[in-house]
C-alpha cells in the first residue's frame, strides 16, 4: 500500500474501501470483513450511512492490529453546532466501538459548519479524532468557511472522477496542502464512463480491467480514493493497481475526459435544506 502524508503529519493509504449505499443488514459487516482480508487498510463510512456498527465489528473481528487501519467517519447534518457535534462524536466512536477515530469529516457544507469544527477541533485535540476534514466544498464555499477555521482541514472530500477533474478546486487544495479525496471515482459505475475507449486500450495494454485504469489514475493524480464495492471480484480487482504506472502521454489522455462538472453540485440554492430532509440520522431514536 501506498500512503500520503497528510498536513498534520499522520499518513493515509491512497486507496481505500467505500461503504456509501451498504445496507446494515449484514452486507457491510461482509463486504468489510472481505476487504480488509484482501489487503484493504481504509475504510470509508458515514452517520448518514447507518453502517459504523457493521464497519467497526468487521474491524473488530478482522484480528488486524487497530493502529494498522485508517478508518474514516464524516458528521451529518442534524449534528452539527458545537454541542451536537460533541454528543455525535461520541456516538460515532461508540457505533465504531473504537478508542479513536482516523479522519472525521463535516460531510455536507451546510448550517453551522464553524460549531461543528469547533468541537471536532477539540476532539482532535483530545486525541479522539486523529485528523479532521470537509467535505462537498466548492470554492464558493471553502472560501466562505476555511479562512475563519483554526485548524486547516486535511482533507477535502468531494466528487472527482475522469468526467469531473475539479480543475479549479485543486489549486486552492494544493496551496493550502490539503488532500483531495474522490468520491464516485468509478462515477457510481457510471457506464459511459467505465466503457471509454482509452480505458479499454488501456486495460488490454496493462492486462487490467477499466475500472482499475481508472482508479490508478485516479491515484497518480496524487488524489486518494476508495471504490465501493460489494463484489467479492471488484473488490479485489479494485485493489490490484499497484503493479503498474500509466505514462504521463496516457495521463494527458485521461485528463482530455473532463467534462468539468459532475452528477451533484454542492453550490445549488437548497442543497442543505435537500440533504437534511433525505438522511436523518435521529430517526431511530424518535
Ligand atoms: N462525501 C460524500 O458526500 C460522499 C458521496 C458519495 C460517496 N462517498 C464515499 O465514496 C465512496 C465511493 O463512491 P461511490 O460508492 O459513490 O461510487 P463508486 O465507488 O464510484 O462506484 C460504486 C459503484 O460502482 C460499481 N463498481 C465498483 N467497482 C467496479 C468496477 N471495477 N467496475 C465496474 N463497476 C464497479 C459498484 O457496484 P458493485 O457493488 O456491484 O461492485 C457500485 O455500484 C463511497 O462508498 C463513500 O464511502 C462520499
Amino acid at each position: 500500500m501506498e500512503y500520503i502524508k497528510l498536513n498534520d503529519g499522520h499518513k493515509i493509504p491512497v486507496l481505500g474501501f467505500g461503504t456509501f449505499q451498504i445496507p446494515a443488514d449484514g452486507s457491510t459487516y461482509k463486504a468489510v470483513l472481505e476487504a480488509l482480508k484482501i489487503g484493504y487498510r481504509h475504510i470509508d463510512t458515514a452517520v448518514a450511512y447507518f453502517n459504523e456498527q457493521e464497519v467497526g465489528k468487521a474491524i473488530k473481528d478482522s484480528g488486524i492490529p487497530r493502529e494498522e487501519i485508517f478508518v474514516t467517519s464524516k458528521l451529518w447534518l442534524q449534528d452539527f453546532g458545537y454541542e451536537s457535534a460533541k454528543k455525535a462524536i461520541e456516538k460515532s466512536l461508540s457505533k465504531l466501538n473504537l478508542d479513536y477515530i482516523d479522519l472525521y469529516l463535516i460531510h455536507q457544507p451546510y448550517g453551522d459548519v464553524p460549531g461543528a469544527w469547533k468541537a471536532m477541533e477539540e476532539a482532535k485535540e483530545a486525541g479522539k479524532i486523529k485528523s479532521i476534514g470537509v467535505s462537498n466544498m466548492t470554492p464558493t464555499i471553502w472560501n466562505s468557511f476555511v479562512p475563519q477555521f483554526k485548524i486547516m482541514p486535511v482533507v477535502n472530500q468531494v466528487e472527482f472522477n475522469p468526467y469531473f477533474q475539479q480543475k479549479e478546486l485543486r489549486k486552492i487544495l494544493n496551496k493550502n496542502k490539503v488532500v483531495l479525496e474522490a468520491w464516485a471515482p468509478l462515477g457510481q459505475g457510471n457506464a459511459e464512463l467505465l466503457k471509454e475507449e482509452v480505458f479499454t486500450k488501456l486495460a488490454k495494454k496493462y492486462n487490467k480491467n477499466n475500472g482499475q485504469i481508472i482508479i490508478r489514475w485516479v491515484i497518480q493524480e496524487g488524489v486518494v480514493t476508495f471504490p465501493k464495492s460489494t463484489n467479492p471480484e471488484r473488490i479485489k480487482s479494485n485493489l490490484d493497481v499497484f503493479d503498474f504506472k500509466l505514462t504521463e502521454d496516457e495521463m494527458s489522455e485521461i485528463r482530455a475526459l473532463d467534462k468539468g462538472k459532475g452528477r451533484w453540485n454542492p453550490d445549488t440554492p437548497g442543497a442543505g435544506e435537500m440533504l437534511l430532509n433525505a438522511y436523518d440520522v435521529h430517526a431511530d431514536e424518535k
